[in-house]
């Protein structure tokens, strides 16, 4: 009789692999305790946004996808719970483990608070209290649903009491994406993307852009007439995200100053980000990462759900305000004398604490 607890993980966009794939490896290195199932939605698929994360982090390619692609919210949303749940009905895991905030990580949810299946949040408790942007509808619904909430900041503590979320449910775990970088970090360094790509360390600003609120409106032109600013100081690298790419001017003026990329490969990305003076970005992650590797990030969003980068890490909030974006050459100037501390738990160990939570359920 199999008496391991059976986990279904569930990624579906970029940021999902990064988070889930220390987990999967360590669920994988106890087969006594646990067999691991994965499942790819498909909501970002093309190689640049998918496959070469599966590859580069060795997750192993996942025992089901779904093939959901693009849609509106709701279409999105739907195609996951659809299809998800034909493959929770087969395999009927014991656990489900969704992470962070994407619609995947949405329908993944309901699909398995209906069926009964108990869920496990990676990255619980992250509120940037702005219901306009889908990741926050997304996240609160999880938690709502989620048995296990594996958090990484002290915040997250507050946020989800204030829900009304019991305290049991709630697990300090650590942060699961700087598990991902601290054990790539050799292979990042070996990289060396400045050197391959001619740029001197300290010398270039690493851009990415790909929220709706900043690209989906008159304000992503703002922004690239901002970035040429700051390329007269430093060299601009911008990987365009391809919801970005869709929305940009065909401006070859822009090209000439500016560089941009496609989409990269994780480890690239990283190596690229390592020698960088500054980054300037709209991610979520991207705030978290640099805050671990101490490079200044400057966040073009006018809230963020990860304030303790801000508190202890090298974060600064420049409001959905393009035009802030010529600050940034000073802003860095400034940065490089502060000092900042990696947050608790950031610390390569996070995994490995979430599946101790699970061997806890095989015992129950
Ligand atoms: C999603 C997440 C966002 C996350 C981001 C990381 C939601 C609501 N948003 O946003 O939180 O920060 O992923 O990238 O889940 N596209 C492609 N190829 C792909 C994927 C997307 O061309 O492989 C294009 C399509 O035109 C698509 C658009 O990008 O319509 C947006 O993709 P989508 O998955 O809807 O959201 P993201 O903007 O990537």
């Amino acid at each position: 009789m199999d008496t391991t607890l059976t986990v279904l993980s569930v990624v579906g966009a970029r940021p999902n692999f990064m988070k889930t794939a220390p987990v999967v490896a360590e669920l994988n290195r106890r087969p006594d305790e646990f067999t691991s199932i994965l499942v790819h939605t498909g909501q970002h698929y093309d190689e640049a946004m998918s496959q070469i994360f599966v590859e580069e982090l060795g997750i192993g390619a996942p025992d089901h996808t779904l093939g959901v692609g693009s849609g509106s919210q709701a279409q999105q949303t739907a195609r996951v719970m659809e299809r998800l749940e034909q493959v929770l009905l087969k395999v009927a895991p014991d656990v489900v483990l969704v992470p962070g905030d994407v619609n995947s990580t949405l329908g993944a949810s309901l699909v398995a608070s209906k069926l009964e299946i108990p869920i496990g949040h990676i990255e619980a408790g992250l509120r940037s209290f702005d219901r306009s942007m889908p990741e926050e509808i997304n996240r609160v619904v999880t938690d709502t649903l989620s048995e296990l909430l594996f958090i990484h900041s002290p915040e997250a503590v507050d946020n989800l009491t204030r829900e009304g979320i019991a305290a049991d449910k709630i697990h300090m775990v650590g942060n699961t994406m700087i598990d991902t970088l601290v054990a790539m970090l050799p292979r990042i360094e070996a990289l060396d993307m400045p050197g391959r790509m001619e740029l001197e360390r300290g010398s270039y600003v690493v851009v990415t852009l790909h929220r709706p609120a900043l690209v989906d409106g008159p304000l992503l032109a703002d922004a690239m007439l901002a970035l040429e600013e700051v390329a007269t100081k430093y060299t601009v690298i911008f990987p365009v995200h391809p919801r970005t790419r869709a929305r940009l001017p065909d401006r070859p003026r822009v090209d000439r100053s500016v560089r941009l990329l496609d989409p990269m490969g994780y480890l690239e990305f990283m190596s690229l980000v390592l020698g960088a003076a500054g980054v300037v970005t709209d991610s979520g992650g991207i705030q978290e990462e640099t805050t671990f590797l101490g490079i200044p990030c400057f966040t073009l969003r006018a809230n963020t759900e990860r304030p303790i980068t801000c508190g202890l890490g090298t974060n600064k909030l420049l409001g959905l305000e393009p035009e802030r974006i010529t600050e940034v050459p000073a802003l860095i100037a400034g940065a490089r004398a502060r000092s900042s501390t990696v947050p608790d738990l950031w610390d390569g160990a996070a995994a490995g604490r979430i599946v101790d939570v699970l061997s806890r359920l095989r015992a129950r």
